[in-house]
């Protein structure tokens, strides 16, 4: 019997079909394009589906099982048989709208399994498992097979058995503060639950990170250890326990798993991207990676406040002056939060707050700040901020879009405040993962981009719906602004954690890092320098310049926040160490120049930076943003040395970053 598991609309070249009624003792291989990972997928003696993984000759994971697990229903995993294998290769390129790098390469090998029940109920299930060079990933079907009923998912059995144990950088699941959490690094053996991604290094000397790809209509899965080096799915579920509510079918998210000989090519992975659908969007003229300032430190650091009063900071008269500021200094973009009605003290608290997304706050005229934006060239960008109650947010979503529309905003920051969505749901449960979905789409009807707040992780969505610009989904630079604060180490493990699921709005380049008119005793972790090379390190297509207008008048630095771009052709990670450094180098799309950024935890560290990923035919001017002599964390960390030499791809270029420092160039070509 052959079974057309099926049918890819995608040119692809099937390479082997079997019918494996009779092989089902024989473990089914599946390798890599370049034969460097390999999966191997075998039912255990009782019919349990089971699969392995290896890269070269170390093995990653050792046989682990897989199944679900449902409500008034048998479970399903095991009893099965092999009744049907495909297998096939694709290889195409792919252009991103925006991105880090345009042209991605989508190269892998698959293996389709078709399981039945030998039982009396017969039900199916399919797995596809597909090898890449840079990782793996799985995902089940449960195709329709005559369950006219729900289905209700209350766990699913995936399993990942580490062969070795490793360091795990990790932050912790069911937490109230979502995804805001500093990372700890421990063994995975002594995990608790964790997000994804989790990224380890494991004793085999590899390094890895578990994710998940294309997460639509299902609960997104956290990892719990059970035992010994063996972590499993863990699906966040709803209110009631249920995991997933379904009818008929479903087909899960791609379980993934990115495999490296290093740390920093997890980075240039684009495992998670290739995984989505292609773009659905048919004209992506309106989409644009921008950067921006904002009526948002202000509040944050307590000068102003979010409501009505008087410290007010979305007032007519104030946006006007962050908009000249805009436009005498070419910023494309103004954020203003606090513009709406519904804005208390209180705003905060989990309590099914009522924001009013069409009315103004007073002091403030959106249809004067908007034509005073667009005489002055400069586009605001609208703020939702739901406070977590999402009914009240649905209900009035369609009028609080229209009216972005009216007044010629295309771009909506959508904020997600409190622990809970309806103070009843996770924010990365079923529920969740629809409701931010959902809006995405109702996003694109109306043709706005999206920028979330608390958001559910990305899961490569981007690709689908380029409108999906970034989101936050980590502890940003705001903490530094009311709490102790993110650590210097903090930024240089978020590049190898967080940000391999997809851009990060972190909001950095904060040059008055002392925070002069904030809290006492608060202040950002970092050197001003530190705070440039962000803008590289960090990759969002849209990138918020978060300090005061009033910091950077004057600040001869304040020139490459101006000129680092936000969309790239091309990024090199060229040196790291999770927790410890990073080295990145971006090539500019519109140009032929690159831009570097390179950042330490709390250790000083000096680099010598070959130069060779530069054009090897041109000439450049290097303008180098660097700590100044002298200059760390607690010692002048404003200080920004500013110099310049002509170099070529010969050449190398010695880099000093002071404790929490960090360097940022700019390598402009030269014409001949
Ligand atoms: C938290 C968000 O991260 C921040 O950007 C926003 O200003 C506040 N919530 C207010 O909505």
């Amino acid at each position: 019997m052959i079974l057309n598991i099926r049918k890819y609309v995608m040119a692809a070249a099937v390479i082997g079909f079997t019918s494996c009624k009779e092989q089902k003792q024989e473990p089914l291989v599946l390798s890599s394009p370049s034969a460097v990972n390999e999966i191997q997928f075998s039912l255990s003696t009782e019919g349990v589906p089971t699969y392995q993984v290896s890269h070269g000759e170390i093995q990653v994971l050792n046989p682990s099982e897989l199944g679900f697990v449902f409500k008034d229903k048998d479970s399903l995993y095991r009893n099965f048989e092999i009744v049907g294998v495909e297998q096939r290769s694709f290889d195409k390129e792919w252009e991103q709208v925006w991105g880090e790098k345009k042209t991605i390469r989508n190269n892998y090998n698959e293996l389709a399994v078709q399981l039945q029940e030998t039982g009396e109920k017969k039900r199916k299930l399919n797995i596809e498992f597909r090898a890449y060079d840079d990782g793996i990933a799985f995902r089940y079907i449960f195709p329709e097979q005559g369950v006219k009923d729900s289905i209700f998912i209350m766990d699913e059995l995936t399993k990942f058995e580490l062969a070795q144990d490793g360091k795990a950088w990790w932050i912790p699941a069911y937490g109230e503060q979502r995804y805001e959490y500093l990372f700890t690094e421990s063994p995975v053996s002594t995990l608790d639950t964790v997000h994804t991604p989790l990224t380890i290094e494991s004793k085999s000397g590899l390094s890895l990170s578990f994710h998940e790809a294309n997460l639509i209509n299902f609960a997104s899965t956290t990892l719990a250890h059970t035992q010994g080096t063996t972590l499993k799915t863990d699906l966040v579920p709803w209110a009631d326990g249920v995991k997933v509510r379904i009818t008929d079918s479903f087909t899960t998210p791609w379980r993934s798993l990115q495999i490296a000989e290093d740390p920093t090519q997890l980075i240039t992975s684009y495992l998670i991207l290739n995984l989505n659908e292609p773009n659905k969007i048919a004209d992506t003229s309106w989409i644009k990676p921008f950067s921006y300032i904002g009526i948002w430190w202000g509040m944050h650091i307590g000068k102003y406040t979010f409501w009505e009063g008087e410290n007010q900071g979305a007032t007519t008269e104030n946006a006007k002056k962050y908009i000249d500021f805009a436009a005498q200094e070419g910023i494309d973009h103004l954020l203003i939060e606090g513009w709406n009605k519904g804005w208390t003290p209180d705003w905060y608290k989990n309590a099914m707050h009522q924001f009013n997304f069409t009315k103004q706050a007073d002091n403030f005229d959106l249809e004067k700040v908007t034509d005073y934006a667009a005489e002055h060239n400069v586009r605001i960008i609208g703020y939702h901020e739901t406070g977590s109650n999402i009914d009240n947010y649905l209900k009035q979503i369609d009028s609080a879009f229209a009216l972005y529309n009216k007044v010629g905003i295309h771009d909506v920051k959508i904020g997600h405040v409190g622990s809970l969505l309806k103070m009843k749901e996770w924010h990365h449960g079923q529920f969740g993962v629809n409701y931010f979905r959902y809006v995405l789409e109702k996003a694109v009807e109306y043709k706005l981009t999206v920028l979330y707040h608390e958001p559910i992780k990305a899961t490569g969505e981007r690709r689908t719906y380029p409108n999906m610009m970034a989101r936050e989904g980590a502890r940003g630079q705001e903490y530094n602004a009311w709490s102790d604060g993110n650590p210097p180490a903090y930024t240089t493990i978020l590049p190898f954690t967080r940000l391999l699921s997809g851009p990060m709005d972190f909001t950095a380049g904060i040059l008055d890092v002392e925070i002069s008119q904030g809290y006492p005793g608060r202040r950002v972790h970092s050197t001003a320098a530190k705070q440039l090379a962000l803008l590289v390190c960090v990759y969002s297509p849209i990138q918020m310049f978060a300090d005061l207008p009033e910091n950077y008048q004057g600040q001869p630095a304040f020139q490459f926040l101006k000129e680092v771009p936000t969309d790239w052709e091309d990024t090199k990670v060229l040196n790291g160490a999770i927790g410890e450094y990073i080295t990145t180098v971006r090539k500019d799309i519109h140009s032929e120049d690159w831009f570097l950024g390179s950042m330490t935890n709390e250790e000083p560290r000096d680099f010598e930076i070959s130069l060779s990923f530069l054009d090897p035919d041109a000439r450049y001017e290097a303008q180098i943003y660097a700590d100044a002599q002298g200059t760390d964390l607690n010692n002048k960390p404003e200080a920004i040395s500013i110099t310049s030499k002509e170099v070529t791809a010969k050449d190398s270029l010695t880099l000093h970053l002071g404790a929490g420092g960090g360097a940022a160039v700019r390598f402009k070509q030269l014409s001949n």
